[in-house]
């Protein structure tokens, strides 16, 4: 039998389209873009350790040196979205060890196990505490780790957005250095704990821009069975 829910999912994500261009008169509720936070909120995290944050830009003097920065951004979105991801996340930090008391409620001992797992984890598993051999800095991989995280909440926002007819923009499109000099010199960031991960906008789109056609590989291409 048919998943109805599975049906309307696939419906979603097939009609939505990265927005190009904003109604400057669209308007999203509050209560939908809760919504969308939530979302972002309640997604899955390596080791349950959320390394993200999430600022909703709504001073205007900021979103216009965002846009500055940003050739992906949009105008006229309705809400604009800076998804920041965490630095030095390892088993040492004071973020690791508050996750670990504070939100999971575990005990000292449980803790102390928890941490030697993540650690080695991260060592000799995913060696993320190793210099990227990409840029040969020594906390890249493991802030890219981080943000690769970020990209989950980002997709789960993206796909409750699509689910509620909302619609947005995931962005990469940026100087993120820039970016985080703004956030920095405006004493939002600590660019020694927080980075830029990546960008999202929603509202609704100019109904006279037509978003492109679907573009996709077919399925066969993208799906392996390994029998
Ligand atoms: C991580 C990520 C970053 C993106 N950055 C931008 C961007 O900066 N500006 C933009 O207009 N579109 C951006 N896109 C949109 C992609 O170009 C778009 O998703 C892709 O072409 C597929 O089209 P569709 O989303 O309309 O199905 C980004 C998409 C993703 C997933």
């Amino acid at each position: 039998m048919a998943n109805h829910g599975g049906d309307m999912f696939i419906k979603a994500l097939q009609d939505r389209f990265t927005c190009k261009r904003y109604a400057p008169e669209g308007h999203i509720s509050d209560s939908d873009f809760n919504t969308i936070l939530e979302a972002a909120r309640l997604s899955p995290s390596s080791f349950g350790m959320e390394p993200w944050k999430i600022l909703v830009v709504e001073n205007q003097e900021l979103l216009q040196q965002l846009l500055d920065c940003s050739w992906g951004a949009k105008k006229n979105a309705d809400r604009t979205v800076i998804l920041l991801a965490r630095k030095n996340l390892t088993a040492q930090s004071e973020w690791a060890h508050d996750i670990c008391h504070n939100v999971q409620g575990l005990s000292p001992q449980e803790e102390k196990a928890r941490l030697e797992m993540f650690q080695t984890f991260q060592k000799r598993d995913l060696r993320v505490l190793e210099t990227s051999p990409q840029t040969l800095d020594p906390k890249r991989a493991l802030f890219d780790w981080a943000s690769k995280q970020t990209y989950i909440a980002l997709a789960n926002m993206l796909s409750a957005a699509a689910v509620m007819g909302i619609d947005a923009t995931p962005i990469e499109g940026c100087t993120f250095p820039e970016l985080e000099r703004v956030l920095a010199g405006r004493g939002i960031i600590d660019t020694a704990e927080w980075g830029v991960s990546v960008l999202v906008q929603f509202g609704v789109h100019d109904p006279s821009h037509r978003p492109h056609p679907k573009l996709r590989r077919p399925f066969a291409d993208v799906v392996e069975y390994l029998r």
